[in-house]
C-alpha cells in the first residue's frame, strides 16, 4: 500500500527509481513520482496512473545522483497528479515522499500550519510543511524532521530530501515497512528489498520511530532521541528470477504454476533430519499449553484460516475461533483462559491484523505469525513464526501464499497433535506428496479450465459458488478471487444456506459453481446443485476423482479429505484468471486494490 524508493550514489539516480518503483507497483498503482537532486536543485516528475505513465513524463535530459520515488494506492484525496507524491514544501527546499496515514494530520495543520497555503488534499503534505515550519523556526533539517516525526500519529515511511544538503536522504519509519539497501558508494531505501535487488542484496531493517540519515557512504540510525543505533546487516534471500514475469504473461499464472513447488518446499522446510515433520518445541509448547487458538486474518488469508480451523480441531483436537481482524480489535469477544494467537498474512504488514497483534500483546498474550516474509511487521512482533516458503507473491490476487498457509497450518497441527500424545491417523509428507502431484495435474489442465471461464462467465454479472463443510471455505476464497480480478459480482456460500434468501437472485443461465469434495455431504450438495438447477442456475459441478457423476464439470485428483482445499482451489484460480482474461481486466493489478493493505 504506497512503495517508496530512495538512491543516493554515483549513477544516475531517474532509472533505478523508476526500475525500483516497477517492483514496488503492486503496492499502489494510482499514480507515482520520483524527485531528481542534482546541482540545479530537485526535480519532481508525478503523473496519474501506472509507472509505465510516470515514465512517460519523466525528461531524459534531467540527470542527478540523488532521488526518491512513489508509487501510490490514495488514501487521502483522489488518485490525481496534485495528490501524487512527491510532495514540496512551500518553498519546494523540501521534498518528500510517504507511506502511511497520518491520522492527526488536521488537528496539526491547525496548530502549526494556520497560514500555509496546501497544494494537495493528502495527510502528507503536512509532513514536508511541518518541516519546513520547523526550519524557518531556527531549527536544522534533522532537528527538524525529528521533531515533526514526534507530533505524528500514525504509520509513516518517509524519504525527505533537502535542495540545500546534496549529500542525504533523511528517512523514518513507523508501523509501514521500510529498508535501507547498502552498497559500494552507494546505498538505497526501499519499502521491500525487492525494488532495489537491480543494486544491492544486502539490507539493514529499520524499526518503528527510528529516523536515518543516508548518505552515498553512510548509514546513521538513530532513535528520536538522536540515539544512535548499531545494526547489522543481511543478505535478502531474493534473486531476480523469483520476481521477474520470465515468459509468462502475468504474474497470477506464474504464481498459479508454482504451486506444486511450493508443496514440495514446505513439505522439505518443515522436515528435520530423521525425515519426519517437525516445528519449533517454543510453538508446539505454545499450541499445547493453550486453551484455545484465535486466529486473526483478512481476505484471502482469513479463507485459508477456516481451513486452519478445521485442522486443529479435526487434528490437533484444540479449539479454535477464526476472526476477520479488522473487527476483532474494536469488539473483542470473552477470550479462554489461556488463548494463543495465531496471526495469518501473507506479507506480515496488514494494518488491521498488526492493530490486534499491539492489542493483544498489551494484554499480555502469545502470538504466533504464519507468513510469506520474514522479518516483516507480524513476524518480527510476534513470539513465533512460521513461514510460508512460497516465495515473493507479487500478483495482487493470493494463489500460492493461500495454498501454503493451508499446507502450514496442517502441518502445525499434526505436529502439535503428535506433541500432544494425540494419534494421527494419516503420513502428512506422503498426503502432501499426492496434493502436490493432484495440484500439478490442476495446472496441467488449463485448457480445459479456460473454457471453462469462457462457457460460464464470458458475459455473466454475477456467480455464486457453494459448498459444504471445508468446500464451503473454499467457495468463499473462489468468489473472492472472481470479484477481485474479474469485477464479477460473486458471492460463496454454504450449500445449504442459500435457500434461506440468496436463492431469490438464481436467474435462467446464473453460473453456480459448486464443489464437491467430501464425501459426508456429497449428497446434500448435489441436492442443493438440483435446487438452483430448478431455478434456472448453469452449474458448474467441481467433484473429486470417486465422487463424480455423469455430467459434472471438473474431476479433480483424489487426495485427503482435509487437504481437498489445496487441490479444489486451484481449477477456482484459473477460472478467475481466465475470466478476468477474457473480459481485458488488468489481472495482476486489479482495479481499486494493493497488494499489501498497511492502513486500518
Ligand atoms: C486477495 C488478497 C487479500 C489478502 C488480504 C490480507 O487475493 O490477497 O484478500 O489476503 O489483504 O493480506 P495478508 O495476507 O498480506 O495479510
Amino acid at each position: 500500500m504506497c512503495g517508496i524508493v530512495g538512491y543516493i550514489g554515483e549513477r544516475d539516480a531517474k532509472e533505478i527509481l523508476l526500475k525500483g518503483l516497477e517492483k514496488l507497483e503492486y503496492r499502489g498503482y494510482d499514480s507515482a513520482g520520483i524527485a531528481v537532486r542534482n546541482e540545479e536543485g530537485i526535480t519532481v516528475f508525478k503523473e496519474k496512473g501506472r509507472i509505465a505513465d510516470l515514465r512517460g513524463a519523466v525528461s531524459e535530459d534531467v540527470m542527478g545522483k540523488t532521488g526518491i520515488g512513489h508509487t501510490r494506492w490514495a488514501t487521502h484525496g483522489v488518485p490525481n497528479q496534485v495528490n501524487a507524491h512527491p510532495h514540496q514544501s512551500t518553498t519546494e527546499r523540501y521534498t518528500l515522499v510517504h507511506n502511511g496515514v497520518i491520522e492527526n494530520y488536521h488537528l496539526l495543520q491547525k496548530e502549526y500550519l494556520p497560514g500555509v497555503e496546501m497544494k494537495s488534499d493528502t495527510d502528507t503534505e503536512v509532513i514536508v510543511q511541518l518541516i519546513e515550519k520547523f526550519v524557518n523556526d531556527g531549527m536544522t533539517t534533522a532537528e527538524a524532521f525529528s521533531k515533526t516525526l514526534e507530533l505524528l500519529h500514525g504509520s509513516y515511511a518517509i524519504a525527505l530530501l533537502d535542495a540545500e544538503e546534496a549529500q542525504t536522504i533523511y528517512v523514518a519509519k513507523n508501523k509501514s515497512p521500510l529498508l535501507v539497501g547498502l552498497g559500494d558508494d552507494f546505498n538505497v531505501v526501499a519499502s521491500d528489498a525487492m525494488a532495489m535487488l537491480q543494486v544491492t542484496d544486502t539490507y539493514v531493517e529499520l524499526h518503528d520511530q527510528e529516523m536515518v540519515i543516508v548518505k552515498k557512504d553512510s548509514v546513521e540510525i538513530q532513535k528520536l532521541d538522536g540515539t544512535v543505533v548499531a545494526r547489522d546487516s543481511y543478505k535478502a534471500e531474493l534473486d531476480m528470477s523469483d520476481i521477474e514475469k520470465g515468459t509468462y504473461p502475468h504474474y497470477m499464472l506464474k504464481e498459479i504454476d508454482e504451486q506444486p513447488a511450493v508443496m514440495r518446499k514446505i513439505i522439505q522446510a518443515y522436515q528435520n533430519e530423521a525425515g519426519e515433520l517437525s516445528i519449533d518445541a517454543d510453538i508446539l509448547e505454545a499450541i499445547n499449553a493453550s486453551d484455545r487458538l484465535y486466529i486473526i486474518a483478512a481476505g484471502t488469508s482469513y479463507h485459508a484460516g477456516l481451513v486452519g480451523k478445521e485442522y486443529f480441531e479435526k487434528i490437533t483436537k484444540k479449539p479454535v475461533e477464526v476472526h476477520i481482524s479488522s473487527e476483532f480489535g474494536y469488539n473483542m469477544p470473552i477470550l479462554s483462559e489461556k488463548p494463543l494467537f495465531v496471526f495469518i498474512s501473507q506479507s506480515g504488514e496488514t494494518a488491521d491484523s498488526r492493530q490486534v497483534l499491539v492489542k493483544i500483546k498489551e494484554m499480555g498474550h502469545k502470538a504466533l505469525t504464519v507468513t510469506n516474509v520474514q522479518g516483516s511487521t507480524l513476524s518480527r512482533e510476534a513470539d513465533f513464526t512460521l513461514l510460508l516458503h512460497a516465495g515473493p507473491e507479487i500478483a495482487v490476487a493470493s494463489t500460492k501464499a493461500y495454498v501454503a498457509q493451508i499446507a502450514v497450518l496442517a502441518v502445525a497441527a499434526t505436529v502439535a497433535a503428535k506433541h500432544a500424545g494425540h494419534d494421527v491417523e494419516f503420513d502428512l509428507i506422503k498426503e502432501l506428496g499426492i496434493v502436490a502431484n493432484a495440484v500439478q495435474a490442476m495446472v496441467d489442465s488449463k485448457e480445459a479450465i479456460e473454457a471453462i471461464a469462457k462457457d460460464f462467465l464470458a458475459t455473466t454479472r454475477n456467480a455464486f459458488f457453494i459448498g459444504r463443510n471445508v468446500d464451503f471455505f473454499v467457495s468463499l476464497e473462489g468468489a473472492l478471487k472472481l470479484k477481485e480480478i474479474s469485477y464479477i459480482q460473486a458471492e460463496g456460500f454454504a450449500g445449504g444456506e442459500l435457500k434461506h434468501g440468496t436463492i431469490a437472485l438464481i436467474e435462467d443461465g446464473t453460473p453456480v459453481f459448486a464443489l464437491v469434495t467430501q464425501k459426508p455431504v456429497a449428497l446434500n450438495i448435489r441436492g442443493n446443485v438440483k435446487e438452483v438447477v430448478a431455478r434456472g442456475a448453469k452449474p458448474c459441478i467441481i467433484s473429486m476423482e470417486g465422487m463424480e457423476e455423469d455430467g459434472d464439470t471438473l474431476v479433480i485428483p483424489n487426495v485427503h479429505s482435509l487437504l481437498t482445499p489445496l487441490v479444489s482451489v486451484i481449477p477456482l484460480q484459473l477460472i478467475s484468471y481466465y475470466a478476468a482474461l477474457h473480459r481485458d481486466c488488468d489481472v495482476d493489478k486489479p482495479r481499486n486494490l494493493a497488494k499489501s493493505v498497511t492502513v486500518e
